[in-house]
């Protein structure tokens, strides 16, 4: 038996960067110009253009929510200067989403930075949280109906690649993406908690700015990474745990949500998390087939909140194979559903991605439940999406 709270919200979610194209003046942009090894995102999926297709297709699907970002680098090119086009094109998305039944979940801060603010000295610079403050107060001014706001996307992954960049730049590293293992077989360096501790000041002045100017529900969105421990290990899991996702989920406390991110589990050992050992049936991006690690994400969110309601912003399966992702998100959503009986809050599940996209470096993990020809841009919806579709118009009811 699956069963779901009324009112649940169903839906899938994109971020900017990996989808509109031409994103000229953000961080991502410059730093695909010039690393070895990294592919260029260039016009992405052109969704910028075409959101409400894209929109229309998850709509007529049958589901009732969309999770995209809005672009800082595009609405603040030059510190100060804003661009009210950009403002009113991410307002007509707003619209456009509501028009379609589909409610906006809009995230603020999805790993790219204006160029501008990255050469300032990113998130460690004296000034950043000023400048993300301005930023999202000018945000405020096309949120009025938003009904979930994110302030900052994986706050732990936006910590780690801080550290992966500070390394390049010393030439010690080469580049690593964030979200494909397989790159190195190397485990990804630990987050910086000085930008985490950064970050969290910023997610807390934002949500105070969001919730004097708007009627959302604000909240961050954390990688929950389903840590466990090889036996013996606990005290390293405890300790490793906090540095990688706990420090942000307990700046979650006080939220209106926590946006639970979840893919797959990972052991710790003494050395820390374990790469995910080769296997026929790990994903795209390296990582192991664990449909549970969701169960896992949200009563381990649900705990360290101190019972913070949760919003699946994010969980999926990078495959080739579509009947494997109707399988493993078919699974998930049962973990979900146990977890809810058990007595734990979640209001939606957006699954990640509408469409393939732009994964940080590499075109290849293909986690949409629409592919896309990336010459002439046309969408192919995935037998995945109807079957989501389906989910979601019957409230669950369709998985048992
Ligand atoms: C998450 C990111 C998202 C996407 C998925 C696969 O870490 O938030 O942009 O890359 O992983």
């Amino acid at each position: 038996m699956t069963d779901f709270p009324n009112g649940f919200l169903w839906g899938a979610s994109t971020a900017p960067h990996q989808i509109e194209g031409n994103n000229v003046n953000s961080d991502w942009w410059a730093n695909e110009q010039v690393t070895p090894g990294m592919a260029l995102s260039g016009d992405a999926i052109d969704s910028y253009h075409r959101y409400e297709e894209d929109m229309r297709l998850l709509a007529d699907a049958g589901l009732n929510a969309y999770r995209f970002g809005i672009e800082w680098a595009r609405i603040e090119p030059i510190p100060g200067q804003f661009s009210k086009a950009e403002l009113a094109h991410y307002r007509r998305m707003i619209t456009t989403a509501r028009r379609l039944g589909l409610s906006p979940v809009v995230t603020l801060h999805h790993f790219s930075s204006p160029k501008w603010f990255a050469d300032e000295g990113s998130w460690l610079a004296e000034s950043s949280v000023d400048r993300f403050r301005s930023f999202v107060t000018e945000a405020t001014t096309i949120l009025e109906d938003v009904d979930f706001v994110c302030t900052i996307n994986e706050p732990n992954m936006l910590a780690m690649i801080g550290s992966m960049m500070k390394s390049m730049e010393s030439g010690e590293g080469d580049w690593q993406s964030p979200t494909v293992e397989g790159d190195t077989q190397m485990v990804l360096p630990a987050p910086d908690p000085e930008v985490g501790r950064r970050l969290a000041e910023a997610h807390h002045t934002a949500r105070d700015i969001l919730k004097q100017r708007t009627n959302a529900a604000v909240g961050w969105t954390v990688a929950n990474q389903a840590l466990t421990a090889k036996p013996e290990f606990e005290d390293v899991l405890i300790e490793q745990r906090y540095l990688r996702e706990d420090l942000y989920l307990e700046a979650a406390r006080g939220d209106d949500f926590i946006g639970v991110q979840s893919y797959s589990t990972q052991e710790v050992d003494a050395n820390g998390p374990v790469p995910h050992a080769p296997n026929p049936d790990n994903t795209l991006v390296g990582t192991a087939f664990r449909p549970d690690s969701l169960g896992i994400a949200v009563r381990h969110a649900w705990d360290v909140t101190g019972g913070v309601p949760i919003l699946v912003t994010e969980n999926g399966i990078a495959i080739t194979d579509d009947t494997r992702r109707i399988d493993y998100t078919s699974q998930a959503l049962h973990h979900l559903s146990s977890a809810i009986a058990d007595g734990v809050r979640v209001e939606g599940y957006l699954h990640w991605s509408a469409l393939d996209n732009y994964e940080w470096g590499h075109w290849e993990p293909t986690f949409g439940l629409i592919a896309v020809d990336r010459e002439t841009f046309e969408r192919r919806p995935k037998p995945s999406l109807a079957w989501l579709g389906e989910v979601a118009r019957t409230n669950g009811l369709s998985l048992s």
